[in-house]
């Protein structure tokens, strides 16, 4: 009998946590959230966010995959037959989330090659959309693949199939312990540096300045609630999975407050980082802060390459800095992503990692060539904002109204968690997950909803959003029911390690 692949220890754990957490969404996308919604004021909701939904769903998640030693379908079936299928909705969304993710690792991977000699030129957005993406006219122009991208794509492809066929300890957590050290001192250094330029000091100014008035606004916090659920890797099965390699006697309050804080503390340097060197772009082109942020790959493709153009003294090296960092953040994070699918057929089909791998690494391999088209970065965008908005919030919805109303099992993991963690969670934590996180996430559903209608995503065609944006969310969530009427192939439960 195999026994079941265990971290080396609480800090092998740890890191890998950490590194999942922290990743692409913690270094473009929480400086560009955090100026659009208050600047200095969106403080309020992200911690709001953080506390009543991020850091009680992360515990419910590290308490559920530790205590029923599975992954998702596994940890679901074993508290109720009929939700088998809530842990195959959330592996598949992981499957079509790692799908866009691995494209933009390839870009990060190509823009540090780029950075040396600073090969973009002037014309920053017209290198990256028209030179390097070669962009199609409209949104159903496919127009083949782009070599320029793919290559890269195939490289990070196969360096992400030999980790996750070395495991747990040999490949996951190994990475994670050589990365996670070396990323955050890279963004030190960046931040430093970049907070040091002149001018930094008004792109700081924008970044903080609190828009108070912005707290009335629902959108706000939609945003912060979007932020945390995806920078904490939530609602995805991710952390339930990681947690499932634990042994028997494992801190998990503990853990889950300091990967939290970790990941918010990345976070926040990243964004300093980001909005100083913003601030200096504007100093040295004599515009106003405001006139050079840009959101989503457009601050870190076009953007920061312009900073980087005018950087005083050792461009390429700050360059390579940057794009490295988003390299090795998303990096961690994709291998955390794609785990979860992995552990789900594994089990279910009583599969070796060898085989598993192949399988889950190929599919999700061709699923990539799509956004490698010229067409490419509209079907991108499209899944990320529907797959966020709507898979990983509602996955996570689902599993805290099922938990919490069906199974009824919040006591029973509080309990759980409080006998084996070093700090104890009170009843704020099953009054969140009960009552603040369902209303919250559906409020923020309903609103997303409602603004969907009113202005349909970056106006794109309706065929468009229907096919790529519904299609991802719908397509996921029949896979789930379809995963659950296939029969298990019976499998002796795996035994733990002794810890
Ligand atoms: N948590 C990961 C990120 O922030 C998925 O990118």
């Amino acid at each position: 009998m195999e026994t079941r692949e265990q971290w080396s220890n609480r800090a092998g754990f740890l890191f890998a946590a950490i590194g999942s957490a922290i990743g692409l969404g913690n270094i473009w996308r929480y400086p560009y959230v955090a100026y659009e919604n208050g600047g200095g004021a969106f403080l309020i909701p992200y911690f709001i966010a953080l506390l009543t939904a991020g850091i009680p769903i992360l515990l419910l998640e590290y308490s559920l995959g530790q205590r029923y030693r599975g992954s998702a379908p596994q940890v679901f079936r074993k508290i109720s037959k009929k939700w088998e299928w809530l842990g195959w909705w959330q592996s598949f969304i992981a499957f079509v989330v790692v799908s866009f993710y691995m494209v933009i690792l390839g870009w990060s991977l190509v823009y540090t090659y780029y950075s040396i000699g600073t090969q973009w030129g002037q014309d920053t957005e017209a290198f990256f959309f028209e030179n390097f993406l070669g962009l199609s006219g409209g949104f159903w122009e496919i127009e083949g693949l782009q070599w320029k991208v793919l290559l890269p794509v195939c490289l990070v492809w196969l360096i992400t199939y030999v980790v996750m066929q070395k495991g747990v300890q040999k490949g996951i957590e190994r990475v994670s312990r050589i990365l996670m050290p070396i990323l955050i001192l890279m963004m030190v250094v960046i931040t430093i540096r970049a907070v040091t330029l002149p001018g930094a000091a008004e792109g700081l100014n924008v970044l903080l300045t609190p828009d108070f008035s912005s707290l009335m606004d629902p959108g706000v916090w939609v945003a912060a609630y979007g932020q945390v659920f995806f920078s904490l890797s939530i609602g995805f099965a991710i952390m339930l999975t990681y947690a499932s390699y634990l042994p028997e006697k494992s801190d998990l309050s503990n853990s889950g407050l300091i990967a939290a804080f970790a990941n918010s503390g990345f976070e926040f340097l990243a964004a300093l980082g980001v909005f100083g060197a913003l601030g200096f772009l504007a100093a040295s082109q004599g515009v106003d802060v405001n006139s050079v942020v840009d959101a989503g790959v457009g601050l870190a493709f076009v953007v920061f390459p312009q900073i980087i153009n005018q950087f005083p003294g050792f461009n390429s090296f700050f360059g390579v800095l940057f794009f490295g960092s988003l390299l090795f953040a998303g990096f961690t994070s994709t291998i955390s992503i794609l785990e979860p699918v992995i552990a789900s057929v594994r089990e279910k089909f009583n599969l070796s990692r060898w085989v598993a791998v192949n399988w889950i690494c190929g599919l999700a391999f061709l699923l990539s060539l799509l956004y490698t088209t010229h067409g490419g970065l509209r079907y991108l965008d499209t899944v990320d904002h529907f797959i966020n908005q709507y898979g990983v919030a509602l996955g996570g919805l689902v599993e805290v109204v099922f938990i919490a109303w069906f199974a009824r099992k919040l006591k029973e993991m509080q309990t759980h968690i409080n006998d084996i963690s070093d700090v104890q969670i009170g009843n704020w934590w099953n009054l969140c997950l009960m009552v603040i996180t369902p209303v919250m996430v559906i409020v923020m559903t309903g609103f997303s909803l409602f603004e969907e209608w009113v202005h349909p995503y970056e106006d794109y065609p309706l065929s468009g959003l229907t096919v790529i944006g519904w299609g991802s969310v719908v397509i996921t969530f029949l896979a789930g029911l379809v995963f659950q009427r296939l029969s298990w192939k019976q499998i002796p439960a795996p035994k733990r390690k002794k810890a």
